[in-house]
């Protein structure tokens, strides 16, 4: 008996500050015409005040469980891939867990920049079809506008914020997440990274001063090697999957640049019309950027049970990838408003730490008496 890990789910969060290329212009020395030109984008959402990427993860969760009917605690496992993680510890996925009330769940962070969502998804169905877990919750959040150097034209034109997530589910029937393929160059780590922060540079007054903590880009290189293997990673699962391109209902890929994504069709030789882009109106969002296209796929109909699909993405680390899916929509036709308990959520957690707390300060008195006693 073979086990399926269906996507039975899907939502999004998204902050509803817009910036658009005319707002860019007063900041930096750049207009609508080049940004539209060479990228496609038209605006992006910037996260508020009280915004983060755990908030939107949470709230994407949440109506990705509605979807699906599955309740926060039937999830087994949450997976937050991320580019711009709540902290470099703990992982974003735990405060996730934690603020959904999903207390049965497993959660950790995925790194793998804005190929992760799809490394998330293949890792979390690879968990359901060996029979480990039935369900997981799947997200890719940021806010890469807290990362972004507001003076650098190159990138600040290009990213956004926002969350996107899907559930998996296990099922006897076939469909579901069938393939995967997931590359990584490490050789190329220079060409996008944030440098300052973590373990080989740590965070001094020099590094702040030199502008580290913020995104660094060679455009052109990520440019080149994007066009090199989107197309590839997408041939790559259709052929494991036994399929032909023809059989591909719509491609979902990383929305970085539309010109990008019109190279990867040339090199298929398909109408771009079989990919779902939304980049003109969210600009890069990372992570989330391929959940916030499946999900307006689905809303404008383009996404019927069983048609095929593969998601395709890259990004830094060198890491790129693909994944073949069947569409399934919900396995329970009857969809379930799932009532996200907040207040008992912040109780519960109240609770735990105040039980922390006295159990620390029990302990902590046994562990001073100790060496007293061995005396
Ligand atoms: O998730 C992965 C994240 N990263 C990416 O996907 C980035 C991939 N790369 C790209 O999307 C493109 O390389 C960019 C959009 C970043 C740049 O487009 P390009 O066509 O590769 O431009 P370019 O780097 O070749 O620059 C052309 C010119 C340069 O001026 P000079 O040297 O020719 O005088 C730049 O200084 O455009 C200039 N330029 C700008 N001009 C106006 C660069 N950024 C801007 C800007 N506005 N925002």
């Amino acid at each position: 008996m073979s086990i399926y890990a269906h996507i039975t789910g899907w939502g999004i969060a998204v902050p509803e500050k817009k910036l658009t290329n005319n707002d860019l212009m007063q900041m930096v020395e750049t207009s609508d015409e080049w940004i539209v030109s060479r990228t496609g984008i038209h605006e992006r959402r910037i996260a508020g005040a009280n915004e983060s990427t755990a908030t939107l993860a949470s709230k994407a969760a949440l109506q990705a469980l509605s979807n699906a009917g599955l309740s926060p605690v039937e999830v087994d496992l949450i997976i937050v891939a991320s580019s711009t993680p709540e902290y470099i510890f703990p992982a974003t996925a735990c405060l996730v867990q934690d603020h959904i009330g999903a207390t049965n769940a497993g959660a950790f962070d995925l790194s793998a920049a804005c190929t992760g969502f799809i490394y998330a998804l293949s890792m979390a169905a690879s968990q359901i079809r060996t029979g480990a877990i039935k369900s997981a919750l799947v997200i890719g959040s940021e806010t890469l506008s807290r990362f972004v150097n507001w003076e650098d034209r190159e990138t600040c034109i290009l990213f956004g914020d926002g969350a996107g997530a899907f559930v998996l589910q296990a099922s006897e029937a076939p469909g579901g997440v069938l393939t995967s393929a997931l590359h990584s160059d490490g050789s190329g780590a220079k060409s996008l990274m944030l440098p300052a922060g973590g373990s080989r540079q740590p965070t001094t007054m020099e590094t702040v001063r030199q502008g580290m903590h913020y995104i660094q880009m060679n455009g052109r290189e990520i440019f080149r090697f994007a066009t090199r293997v989107m197309a590839k990673a997408t041939e790559k699962v259709v052929d494991q999957a036994g399929l032909k391109i023809e059989d591909v209902n719509l491609i979902i890929p990383h929305q970085a640049n539309q010109r990008i994504i019109e190279a990867a069709a040339r090199g298929l030789k398909l109408p771009t019309e079989r990919f779902m882009v939304n980049l003109d109106h969210y600009g890069n969002t990372s992570t989330a950027s391929i959940p916030l296209a499946t999900y307006e796929a689905v809303e404008q109909g383009r996404l019927q049970p069983g048609d095929y699909i593969v998601l395709v993405g890259f990004g830094a680390g060198l890491t790129w990838g693909a994944l073949l899916a069947q569409w399934s929509g919900p396995l329970s036709k009857t969809q379930r408003r799932v009532r996200h308990f907040g207040t008992l959520n912040r109780a519960r957690a109240l609770f735990r730490q105040v039980t922390r707390r006295i159990e620390g300060m029990i302990w902590g008195r046994e562990e001073k008496e100790k060496p007293k006693s061995r005396k």
